[in-house]
C-alpha cells in the first residue's frame, strides 16, 4: 500500500509516517517546512524516516504543486498538513490559515475526485466545536467554531463532505482533541511547560487553570488513523478521536511537573480570545465504527513526552 502523507514533518504527521513504513507500507511524505515554527525541529523528525527506503520526501507546497505526480499510485491519502494554532489565526493571520487549511483541502478534493483511492483521511479538530452545548461532546452536537482557525477546520470538513456526497470520494474526518507526546509543536501547552520545568524558566498561564482538556496522546491518534486507513466506513463519516479523560489546567501542571520531577514555575496570565472553556469528546462513535479506543492515560504519555525533551538536549 502507498499512503501519500501530507505535513510529514509536523508532529503527527512525522509520527504517523513512522507507523506506518513500521507497518510495511511505502511512504510519500509531503511538506512544505512552513514557518510556523522552526524548520529545524521539522527536519529532526524525519531522520529516521529517510533511513528508511519505504520513504520518500516531497518538498513542495500544496497550494501551488502539481499534485498529479504526488498523487501517483497512492492507495491512502492521510491529510495532516495544516496551519494549526489559534492564537495566530485572527486579523491579517487569518489569510494563510484559510489557504493552508481550506484552499490545500479543497486542491487535494479535486485532485483525488478522479482517482481511485481507496481512503482520504482528513485532520480535522475539536475546535470546530467551540464552547460546547454539552459534554462529552457528540459528533452530531452543533458545530461552533470559537476561533477563525476553527472555522478553517470546520470548513474544510464540510469540504470533504460535499466531495463524498456528490462524488463518493472516500473521506473521514477524525476531530482530534488536543494531541501530545514526542514531537509536539513547541507552541503547545504541554511542550512549553515541560520545557519551563526542565530549564526553570517562567511558563505563562492563560486564565485561572480551571479550563479543561481532553488529551489524547499521538500514538492514539496515530492508531486511529490507521485504522480509519482500511476500516469499512461511508465515505464523509466524522469522527472524535479524544482521549477521554477531563483534565484541568492546573491539573496538567502538577502532573507535568511530577512527570519532569520539578515544578513548572508560573506566571498567571488573562485566557486568551478564542480559548474555549472546556473540550471533551464522546469516543463512543469512533469505538463503534472502528474499534478504536485511547490506550495511553496521561502520567504514561507525559513520561515518553518528558523523554523525547530530555533526548533534545543531548
Ligand atoms: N496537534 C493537535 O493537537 C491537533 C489537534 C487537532 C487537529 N490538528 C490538526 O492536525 C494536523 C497536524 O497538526 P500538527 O500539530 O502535527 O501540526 P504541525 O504544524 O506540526 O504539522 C503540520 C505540517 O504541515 C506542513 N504544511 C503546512 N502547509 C503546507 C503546505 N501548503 N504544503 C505542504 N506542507 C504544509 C507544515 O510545514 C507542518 O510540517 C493539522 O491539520 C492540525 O490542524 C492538530
Amino acid at each position: 500500500m502507498l499512503a501519500l502523507v501530507t505535513g510529514v514533518a509536523g508532529f503527527i504527521g512525522s509520527n504517523l509516517a513512522d507507523r506506518l513504513v513500521a507497518d510495511g507500507w511505502q511512504v510519500r511524505g509531503v511538506d512544505r517546512f512552513t514557518a510556523y515554527y522552526e524548520e529545524r525541529a521539522k527536519r529532526s523528525n524525519l531522520v529516521s524516516l529517510h533511513a528508511n527506503p519505504s520513504f520518500e520526501l516531497v518538498e513542495a507546497d500544496l497550494l501551488s504543486t502539481d499534485l498529479g505526480p504526488l498523487l501517483d499510485g497512492v492507495d491512502v491519502v492521510f491529510h495532516q498538513a495544516g496551519q494549526p494554532g489559534v492564537r495566530l489565526s485572527w486579523a491579517d493571520g487569518f489569510r494563510l490559515y484559510n489557504e493552508i487549511n481550506v484552499d490545500v483541502t479543497q486542491r487535494l478534493l479535486e485532485a483525488v475526485r478522479y482517482r481511485s483511492i481507496k481512503r482520504f483521511v482528513y485532520a480535522s479538530s475539536s475546535s470546530i466545536y467551540g464552547n460546547a452545548a454539552s459534554y462529552p461532546t457528540m459528533e452530531s452536537d452543533p458545530p461552533h467554531p470559537h476561533s477563525p482557525y476553527g472555522v478553517t477546520k470546520l470548513a474544510a470538513e464540510l469540504l470533504c463532505n460535499a466531495y463524498a456526497s456528490n462524488f463518493d470520494v472516500p473521506v473521514v474526518s477524525l476531530r482530534y482533541f488536543t494531541v501530545y507526546g514526542p514531537r509536539q509543536r513547541p507552541d503547545m501547552a504541554i511542550h512549553r511547560m515541560i520545557e519551563a520545568a526542565v530549564h526553570g524558566t517562567p511558563f505563562n498561564v492563560f486564565g485561572d487553570g480551571s479550563h479543561v482538556r481532553d488529551f489524547t496522546y499521538v500514538g492514539d491518534v496515530v492508531q486511529a488513523n490507521v485504522l480509519a486507513a482500511t476500516g469499512d466506513l461511508a465515505p464523509g463519516a466524522v469522527m472524535n478521536i479524544a482521549g477521554g479523560a477531563s483534565t484541568t489546567v492546573s491539573e496538567l501542571l502538577e502532573a507535568v511537573g511530577a512527570a519532569v520531577g520539578q515544578p513548572v514555575p508560573l506566571i498567571w496570565q488573562a485566557a486568551q480570545p478564542g480559548d474555549v472553556e472546556r473540550t471533551g469528546g464522546s469516543i463512543e462513535r469512533a469505538r463503534t465504527l472502528l474499534g478504536w479506543e485511547p490506550v495511553t492515560d496521561l502520567e504514561t504519555g507525559l513520561a515518553r513526552q518528558v523523554l523525547w525533551h530530555r533526548g533534545r538536549e543531548r
